[in-house]
């Protein structure tokens, strides 16, 4: 079954440009935007939704932070996103116009689940599922759903199951911006283009796997590992640090780069390499300081750029470079030598890839 790779893991990451296209082939051709996506009853459970909670675990809940910047910024409407395990035992204010998103690769993660049913039972009926396995618990809960169609996910590290979920909440931004007249059709032809491009897209980044075999080897050795990223790609780092500690067992933590200073820069020397993912955006030159402050404390630095970001290779600076700068959709990108990194880091650590120690596959219990 694994055919040319070693590993499920490789094998999944591999697959994102066939699970993308298949997971968005509503949208091939000529079809566009449409609440229908999300079920037949989509359009009603929309209609005067103010706000947005999202509930999901690991993966899945850093699915919904790139969510958040998304919706907030192009459907206007406001969103919070919360740990499930959290929310359930928090005592929250709710709002019936809220849409209730959980997000799941397995659709049986307990504390999902639980968060799912807690907001049922503080009144919030409009609840809808983004999740990878169409008769899962999760599914059978809510009023509507969007299946990703990722195939199934065997390593226990998530890599297709996310890019995924954040096709679907990329539809689904663009369905509450739609319902909402936040659509112009003119940008709705644009991000549907953005759309159809993305498998060849994360194709090409997944041509950049040599490189970053060989940064897996100056990495491998490392005790710990910094992550930095601003705006939606902050949890596209966070992403980063937990796949690389879940399956290579290097402590990584992730700070949005604009708190480096706040006091995780105390921490950085030359054992200390820091990952930065770093696009061509509004943000760039903002963290190219920060970067700047990581090199002044010999940090060596390992830089994902796209397109334009220019950022320069220098001593201690090492700059991968992506071949487009890909907008909105940016974060699904960035996210992909991130796990081919923690892929090979832990090959050279020869850790069990597939089945990291004390991990399992499914959460089913608290
Ligand atoms: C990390 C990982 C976990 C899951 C989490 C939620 O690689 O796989 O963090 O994302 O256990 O699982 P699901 O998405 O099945 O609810």
């Amino acid at each position: 079954e694994l055919g040319k790779f070693r590993h499920y893991m490789q094998k999944e990451i591999f697959e994102q440009p066939q699970a993308l296209a298949n997971t968005l082939e509503l949208i091939a051709g000529g079809g566009g935007i449409s609440p229908q996506h999300f079920g037949a009853r989509a359009g009603e459970v929309f209609e005067g939704v103010r706000r947005v909670l999202v509930l999901a675990c690991g993966t899945s809940y850093h699915a919904g932070l790139v969510a958040r910047y998304w919706i907030e910024a192009i459907a206007k409407l406001p969103v919070t996103v919360e740990i499930a395990s959290e929310y359930r035992y928090r005592e929250s204010v709710p709002d019936p116009d809220t849409l209730v998103v959980v997000i799941s690769q397995s659709g049986e993660t307990a504390d999902t689940l639980a968060a799912l049913k807690h907001a049922k039972s503080l009144g919030m009926a409009r609840t809808l599922a983004i999740c990878n396995v169409p008769e899962s618990a999760i599914v059978r809960e809510t009023a509507l759903r969007f299946i990703t169609r990722a195939g199934p996910e065997i390593g226990v590290a998530s890599t297709k199951a996310f890019t995924t979920q954040l096709a679907a909440f990329a539809l689904l931004t663009l369905a509450l911006a739609k319902i909402n007249g936040r659509l112009p059709a003119a940008d709705e032809e644009r991000h549907l283009a953005a759309l159809r491009h993305l498998p060849v897209a994360v194709q090409k980044v997944l041509e950049l796997e040599p490189e970053i075999e060989k940064w897996a080897q100056r990495f491998a050795g490392k005790e710990h590992a910094l992550f930095l990223g601003r705006g939606s790609h902050w949890p596209i780092a966070m992403e980063g640090a937990l796949k690389l500690k879940e399956i290579s067992y290097i402590h990584a933590e992730a700070y949005a780069a604009g708190e480096l200073k706040h006091g995780p820069l105390a921490l950085v020397d030359k054992d200390m390499p820091v990952i930065a993912v770093s696009p061509h955006d509004q943000l760039l030159e903002k963290l190219k300081s920060n970067l700047q402050e990581v090199r002044a404390r010999g940090g060596e630095l390992y830089v994902f750029a796209d397109a334009g970001s220019e950022i320069p290779e220098s001593e201690g600076v090492h700059i991968l470079h992506m071949p487009e700068h890909y907008g909105m959709l940016s974060p699904v990108l960035h996210v992909i030598p991130l796990q081919l990194l923690s892929y090979h880091a832990a090959l050279v650590k020869g850790t069990d890839v597939d089945k990291p120690r004390n991990l399992a596959k499914s959460v089913t219990v608290e």
